[in-house]
């Protein structure tokens, strides 16, 4: 899947730039985000996708050059430095690019996780592609979120990338970040990459921008997206909910730093839109496992 149409709704694309270098939602408002009340949280219709929305979703987000999840790797290996002795669950992993993107930067122990069977066997047959070193290790787990079952306290780093918007309530997100917390080992840390919602200028601006360069038909799916995201405040809020998890921090999420090889990889990708989402679009709920 490419993103790189450009929706024909723009008479002057100079004007919209010089609003998003503003921070600004533009004056033309082409994709009527001022008519949306990104006040009250719209939930998506359902958690997990239909197995043929699932199949739709990996071949649209799982290609040779995208950057989507190397974006994030790099932000987790600038954070972490040596994963080599990390042992990391890859949560409602979708495709398993996350994951692998980690095996790369050499990653001790990545288990991927989802709920549908179709991503959990696409993760299993991408990951059998990859040359690891023999001391990697590497395991597929099939479950609902909130019922994960492992023991307590296995993992150093449990990594979520855009999926808790996918997620009914608020109530839910409370009950998954329990689970995943239980999942912590002490000191271990959540770590949360996802769309947000909210109403500031700046987030506004900033998904005009994201929407300007995605095909027309992915901005219909797109927007809901949004909507369906959970604010800073609400992550701060089911974070403070769960009683082991300390350090919280909640925040817009920005560019990694990057080598010139890093940058190149992330170059190659035709959809522009992957490095726009590193912005006040998205966000990071960050917390650790309280050492007892
Ligand atoms: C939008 S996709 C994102 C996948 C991947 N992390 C990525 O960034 O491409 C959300 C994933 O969460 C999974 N999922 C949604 N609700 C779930 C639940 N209640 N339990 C387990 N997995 C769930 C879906 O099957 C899907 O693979």
């Amino acid at each position: 899947m490419t993103e790189s149409h450009q929706p024909t709704v723009f008479s002057s694309t100079a004007a919209m730039e010089t609003s998003w270098k503003k921070g600004e939602l533009s004056s033309i408002d082409p994709f009527n985000l001022k008519e949306i009340n990104f006040t009250i949280r719209q939930p998506e219709a359902s958690e997990m996708f239909p197995p043929e929305e699932a199949q739709l979703y990996i071949d649209g987000c799982d290609y040779e050059t995208s950057c989507d999840d190397l974006l994030l790797a790099i932000e987790i290996a600038n954070d972490f430095g040596d994963l080599s002795q990390m042992t990391i669950l890859d949560a409602m992993c979708g495709p398993g690019r996350l994951g692998r993107e980690l095996l790369s930067f050499g990653a001790g122990s990545v288990t991927f996780h989802d709920g549908a069977e179709i991503m959990i066997n696409h993760a299993k047959k991408q990951t059998a592609k990859k040359e690891l070193i023999d001391s990697q290790q590497i395991n597929f787990i099939q479950s609902l979120i909130d019922q994960i079952p492992l023991p307590d306290n296995q993992f150093d780093l449990i990594a979520v990338h855009n999926s808790t918007h996918q997620l009914k309530s608020f109530e839910k997100l409370v009950t998954v970040t329990n689970e995943l917390t239980r999942l912590l080992k002490p000191g271990g840390t959540l770590l949360i990459a996802d769309y947000q919602r909210n109403t500031s200028q700046n987030f506004l601006a900033s998904l005009e921008e994201r929407l300007f360069h995605t095909k027309p038909d992915i901005v219909l799916l797109l927007i809901p997206t949004f909507e369906a995201a959970f604010s800073i405040t609400e992550f701060q809020q089911a974070f403070n909910l769960a009683p082991q998890l300390h350090n919280c921090s909640v925040i817009n999420a920005c560019l990694p730093e990057m080598t010139p090889e890093m940058l190149e990889r992330v170059d190659q990708d035709p959809v522009k839109g992957h490095v726009l989402d590193f912005s006040p679009i998205s966000l990071r709920a960050i917390a650790q496992k309280e050492i007892v």
